[in-house]
């Protein structure tokens, strides 16, 4: 894969980190809306909001931060196979893009739609969604500042030395 000038490779960390920290403050909303009306806030306000942010914010966010990571890997040293944290990283977003676009969107937007007559399982599993994908994001941005595990394969030439985080 082709390697990025520094200043390039800034710039593309500068969009990951806003990409994927901005996901994670959309999710902190929903938990939010979703505890809200669980303590007594009017579902009938909440939940259309909970509908416009799920469906004009997070859901493109999440397909961006999957775009703008691998892209991230494939044009830099980390590469998106070689080292556990990058991999481990793939497949909790690749999962979680599934699960935002195939369920929690549909959901907000029926709760949206239903406000005050939603069933009260399911105005559990919107406090729930929100909080366990909160917790997945920490774990991807801890997985990110700590890089732990090393590489998937042993070393083998000089080229397989540990990458340079970010440029000075
Ligand atoms: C498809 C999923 C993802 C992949 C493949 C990926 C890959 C990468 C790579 C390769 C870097 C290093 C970039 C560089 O050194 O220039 C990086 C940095 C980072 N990523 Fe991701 N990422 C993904 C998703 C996420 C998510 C979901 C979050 C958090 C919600 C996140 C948070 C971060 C942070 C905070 C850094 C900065 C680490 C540092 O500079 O020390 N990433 N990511």
């Amino acid at each position: 894969m082709p390697r990025i000038p520094p200043t390039a490779r800034k710039a593309l960390l500068t969009l990951h980190l806003v990409t994927s920290l901005g996901w994670l403050g959309a999710d902190l909303v929903l938990l939010t809306l979703g505890i809200a009306v669980q303590r007594g806030a009017d579902p009938a306000v909440f939940y259309p909001v909970g509908a416009v942010v799920g469906t004009v914010l997070f859901a493109p966010l999440s397909v961006l931060v999957w775009l703008i990571g691998v892209v991230s890997a494939l044009l830099t040293p980390w590469g998106l196979l070689r080292y556990r944290w990058v991999l481990v990283k793939l497949v909790i977003t690749t999962m979680m893009v599934g699960l935002v676009l195939f369920l929690l969107t549909p959901n907000l937007r029926h709760a949206g739609a239903l406000g005050a007559a939603l069933p009260a399982r399911d105005r559990a599993d919107l406090v729930i969604a929100p909080a366990v994908s909160t917790t997945l994001m920490i774990i991807a941005t801890v997985l990110s500042t700590y890089k732990p595990w090393g590489r998937r394969h042993a070393a083998r030439t000089t080229s397989a030395r540990k990458p340079v985080p970010t440029p000075p």
